[in-house]
């Protein structure tokens, strides 16, 4: 049974100072949750008061990108082994706004992928496709390439650490979702990319969560969903209220 995952992408959001006042609010409203695994993707800026703040709750947190080297003259890059070494422990990698606007390729994704798990950081890999694509009946195409070449060259392993994000890019920051029915079609279809790449018991153990204009009032329609293992929220995780609502859907 794969445990389900409610992630916050903060985006370019949240000072320090907001990231703790944020904080101060949530984490009284999820002390006592367990049935979920609840995990925050601060800016980099906030990253070290965020793992600080969360040390003693059941709150991960990760950075939204990293770079696949240890060090190296890429300014403006942080690598694996900084990220490590204040207790960041969960990484995103590929998010379609990275690969949209700093031109993050399939192979990158590979590199940081490969990167994350032999520093023992837990990822996110962010999948999705185009509006256009979609229109072209391209979905799966799309799906299947980004998972296979982010999974190119990485060893199966039980448990799974892999979570994979399916994030239609036409859904995201627009208000309207895909629907519960496209969500688990492409959930299927992503399952059964890393079938074919690490096997049917890896598959199994691999959680896919959906992210694209989730909110307090669809959450528990997706989460109903055999397929699809939980959420990864932009917008409606940057207020407490609102994260926390998700968090605790259907209690
Ligand atoms: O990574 C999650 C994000 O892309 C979804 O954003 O605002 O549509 O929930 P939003």
């Amino acid at each position: 049974m794969r445990k389900p995952l409610i992630a916050a992408n903060w985006k370019m959001y949240k000072t320090p100072d907001e990231s703790l006042a944020f904080l101060r609010e949530f984490l009284p409203l999820v002390k006592d949750h367990t049935r979920d695994d609840i995990a925050i993707f601060p800016t980099m800026s906030s990253l070290a008061y965020v793992i600080g703040a969360c040390k003693d709750h059941h709150v991960d947190v990760g950075a939204q990108t990293m770079h696949w080297l240890n060090e190296g003259p890429y300014t403006g890059q942080t690598s694996p082994t900084m990220l490590a070494s204040i207790g960041c422990d969960h990484i995103l990698l590929g998010h379609s706004e990275r690969r949209i606007y700093a031109n993050e390729t399939d192979d990158m994704v590979n590199w940081k992928l490969k990167a994350a798990l032999a520093h023992g950081l837990v990822p996110i890999v962010c999948v999705g496709e185009s509006l256009e694509k979609r229109q072209s009946g391209l979905t799966e195409a799309v799906l299947r390439w980004q998972i296979s070449c982010a999974l190119n060259g990485i060893k199966a392993s039980i448990p799974c650490s892999i979570t994979i994000a399916y994030e239609p890019v036409w859904a995201i920051g627009t208000g309207s979702s895909a629907t519960p029915a496209q969500v688990g079609e492409a959930h299927q279809i992503i399952r059964r990319e890393v079938a074919a790449r690490l096997g049917q018991e890896c598959a199994d153990d691999t959680r896919v969560i959906y992210g694209g204009s989730v909110k307090p009032d669809n959450i528990a329609t997706f989460m109903a969903e055999e397929e699809i293992d939980g959420a990864l929220v932009g917008g409606a995780s940057l207020d407490p209220h609102s994260f926390a609502d998700i968090v605790r859907y259907k209690e």
